[in-house]
């Protein structure tokens, strides 16, 4: 499943996406490449985010909890600030294809 082309999420972004499972992800663009995860806090088990797109901290540096502030790294998910330290993001496998486009790895 496409869910974007890269150009519509530019360097140090991020967006939100509703699959037709209903499951909530969001992807972020660094420099080292393109991750996605679930749109899930391993503190409470909510959204992270309260308004749309918006994952990031205010330098568009690490991933923020709009909750609590728990700071993920973009990486790898992990917490490494905030009331769940150690724990991390659930990670959702991305393909980015020969023309750009950013595509489910596998359906979840
Ligand atoms: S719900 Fe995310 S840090 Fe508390």
């Amino acid at each position: 499943m496409i869910l974007a082309h890269k150009d519509d999420i530019p360097l140090n972004s991020t967006k939100g996406f509703e699959l037709s499972s209903g499951k909530q992800i969001f992807v972020v663009h660094k420099d080292s490449g393109f991750y996605a995860y679930e749109n899930r806090c391993p503190h409470l088990g909510i959204e992270l985010n309260w308004l749309p797109d918006q994952f990031l901290d205010i330098e568009n540096n690490l991933i923020q909890c709009a909750t609590h502030g728990a700071l993920f790294l973009p990486e790898t998910g992990e917490c490494i600030a905030g009331p769940c330290v150690g724990q991390p993001l659930t990670l959702t496998p991305i393909t980015l294809t020969e023309n750009g486009d950013i595509t489910l790895t596998e359906e979840i």
